[in-house]
């Protein structure tokens, strides 16, 4: 008999499916029995003696009411083997409840940023249950760059006492897109309402761009880099986010609209790109953590062309750390969306908690 662990999963969309195929060729020596799998926020498949859903036909099989937050509690807690959840919506309630789940002494594994990159109390509550006798282990290394190596890292330096000293970085897949491909190392003609346009039918973008324009989501995963290193962020609308949507098509209704009069603006944005050429840079959409500066901020920044940022390719995430202990910056660079490297990245959390609690 080999050491298990019970699973929970929560949302089985793209990133979800990704990790079910995973965990189906999964190479360690813990055994995972999934317990519970809710398919969506309506309906799960478990059983009440603990038997294993079949990963094989969970997307057809019959399938139950979903159990409230506290009923799933309640059954997980009960079952002789420790519980590692994944949480694998962008559900907000659901992160809520996260000091409650691990209290109870469930782990979580997830690339939901919410929890994280709320308010601060929200964060301390997670971590003080965590930390508490009895407290589950949480683990969120792809809410920041997807399945890319990087809050595991910063966290190792924390720990053993480097001190940070700037953080920065390109953490938006879809704004990277948009300024790689607007700002280049040439002179080039290129339209900002262009290449949005393009990105938005290459599926890159929300169904609204603005949801990505805005910064919000750079600020997030801004405040989650803040927190680990010792910044202490109140919550991502308090520091300053530089959006990218003119004042005037806020409250544009539709986003058909909103592209529609983006054009007006490329004047705009297109000076700033000419000023930065002109001093050999470009431009890129980046959010940074400056210890010195005691400054956290999202906005868009101008790079030399020797600078890493300035050769990032396609919708690649980078991040550059530098400490004490690495006053050239450790560069973490690589693709930072997409189902099958988010889902890793999940599950390689779920598989270092597994080593750490099952029985
Ligand atoms: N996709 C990526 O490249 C990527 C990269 C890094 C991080 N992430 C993060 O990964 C998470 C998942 O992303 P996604 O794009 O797959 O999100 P999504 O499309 O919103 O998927 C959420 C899924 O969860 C289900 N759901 C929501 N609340 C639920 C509940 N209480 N119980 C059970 N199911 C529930 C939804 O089902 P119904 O709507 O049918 O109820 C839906 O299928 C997000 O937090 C995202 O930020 C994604
Ligand atoms: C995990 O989340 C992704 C993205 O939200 C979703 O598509 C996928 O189905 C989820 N995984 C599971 C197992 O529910
Ligand atoms: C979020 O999760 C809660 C609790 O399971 C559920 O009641 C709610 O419908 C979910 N919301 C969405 C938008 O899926």
């Amino acid at each position: 008999m080999s050491k298990s662990v019970n699973v929970a999963i929560i949302g089985s969309g793209v990133v979800g499916s990704a990790f079910i195929s995973q965990l189906k060729n999964l190479k360690t020596s813990v055994a995972f029995n999934v317990v519970y799998l809710a398919r969506s926020s309506k309906e799960a498949l478990f059983s009440k003696d603990y038997q294993p859903v079949d990963l094989a036909t969970y997307k057809t099989a019959t399938a139950q009411p979903v159990l409230s937050l506290d009923a799933l509690t309640t059954y997980l807690t009960a079952a002789s083997r420790p519980t590692i959840l994944i949480d694998n919506t962008s559900n907000s309630t659901l992160a809520d409840y996260y000091p409650k789940f691990v209290s109870a002494g469930i782990s979580i594994a997830t690339p939901n940023k919410k929890a994280f990159s709320s308010d601060l109390k929200t964060w301390d509550a997670i971590f003080k249950a965590s930390a508490a006798p009895g407290g589950g282990l949480v683990y969120h290394e792809a809410t920041v760059g997807a399945g890319l190596p990087i809050l595991g890292p910063l966290r190792d330096l924390v720990t053993t006492g480097d001190k940070v000293d700037k953080i920065e970085g390109i953490f938006s897949g879809t704004l990277s897109y948009i300024f790689n491909e607007f700002s280049t190392t040439e002179e080039s003609k290129v339209k900002f309402s262009d290449v949005v346009t393009v990105a938005k039918n290459l599926g890159y973008t929300e169904p609204d761009p603005r949801d990505d324009l805005n910064g919000l989501d750079v600020a997030r995963k801004v405040t989650i880099l803040a927190r680990l290193s010792g910044f202490e962020v109140e919550s991502p609308t308090s520091f300053p986010v530089e959006s990218l949507i003119p004042k005037a098509l806020e409250s544009v209704e539709s986003a058909d609209d909103f592209l529609a009069q983006l054009p007006n603006y490329d004047a705009d944005i297109q000076k700033v790109k000419d000023e930065a050429l002109a001093e050999g840079k470009v431009l890129r959409f980046v959010g940074s953590v400056d210890f010195k500066a005691n400054k956290v901020s999202v906005g868009i920044g101008k790079y030399a062309f020797d600078h890493p940022f300035a050769a990032l390719k396609g919708s690649d995430n980078v991040v550059s750390i530098k400490t004490e202990r690495y006053p050239n910056p450790l560069i973490i660079q690589g693709a930072g969306a997409g189902a099958e490297v988010t889902a890793h990245g999940v599950l390689a959390d779920a598989i270092k908690i597994a080593e750490r609690i099952a029985n």
